[in-house]
């Protein structure tokens, strides 16, 4: 999968990528992923790639031409165009069931505002959808574009040693997951959980589905809400949640 990023600042989106899961990736062909300077496409010899707000306003906005000749740069190449978004606190905001969607793609191209954002009318024509990384503002997209990298990334096939490594994770079935321990046994104080230890796989993983409950409903009440559960797991869930 392809990951081309237009930015202002691309050392933000190398820095990312050379480290940890991404990079390994790239090393096996499995990702690439190119920072491409909006700033190569500038309007002047200056490097001006943004101007003033009609309508007044303090800031500056970044102009149409810079961005949409670099995105031209890159979808030109191309037969297949590339799928296109504006990383913005505008978007949808970005979760599991999205990031699982966007790993599909062959080629994402993220685009990364910053100043007080990007003149709408070229999101408008380039952009087939923005993507917010939470409700509140951040100076730049690069963070935001390095999040969707390092997620969809993770999704793709070949990259995590197999699809063990993330079916259980948190989000991936509207449940967050189990608590984890690793050693000392003890710590603390603190004891491990004896079915953990008992290496009865059958009864760890039910315990884990029980506890993966349980841990929404105590961390992300709104998720559990929207959960469908069994009447025989919540007499289980009831019977644990009594022992702990
Ligand atoms: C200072 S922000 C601009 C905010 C814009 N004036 C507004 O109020 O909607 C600069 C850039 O950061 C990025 N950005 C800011 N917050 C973000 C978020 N929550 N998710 C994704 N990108 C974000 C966008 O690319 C945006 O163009």
């Amino acid at each position: 999968m392809r990951f081309s990023v237009l930015t202002l600042f691309p050392d933000q989106i190398t820095d990312h990528v050379s480290k940890s899961i991404t990079v390994r990736a790239e090393e096996k062909g499995i990702i690439s992923v190119v920072a491409k300077d909006i700033r190569d496409h500038a309007i002047n010899e200056y490097g001006k790639v943004d101007d003033t707000l009609y309508g007044g306003g303090t800031g500056m906005l970044m102009q149409c031409d810079p961005v949409y000749d670099s995105w031209l740069e890159i979808a030109d190449k191309d037969q297949i165009r590339p799928y296109t978004i504006y990383v913005s606190p505008k978007g949808h905001v970005l979760d599991q069931a999205k990031v699982i969607d966007l790993s599909k793609k062959e080629h994402l191209c993220i685009i990364c505002g910053h100043y007080e954002g990007i003149d709408s009318r070229v999101i408008d024509e380039i952009c087939d959808e923005e993507i917010s990384i939470g409700d509140y503002v951040l100076t730049g997209g690069e963070l935001a574009a390095c999040v969707i990298i390092d997620s969809v990334s993770r999704m793709i096939e070949g990259v995590l040693p197999n699809s063990e490594a993330y079916s259980n994770e948190s989000h991936m079935g509207g449940t967050l997951e189990a608590p984890q321990y690793t050693k000392p046994a003890v710590w603390h104080g603190k004891e491990v959980p004896e079915v953990l230890r008992s290496g009865d796989l059958k009864a760890i993983e039910d315990y884990n589905g029980i506890m993966s409950y349980i841990e929404t409903m105590k961390k992300r009440p709104d998720m559990f809400e929207r959960l469908e559960i069994s009447e025989e797991d919540w007499q289980k869930i009831l019977a644990l949640k009594k022992s702990l």
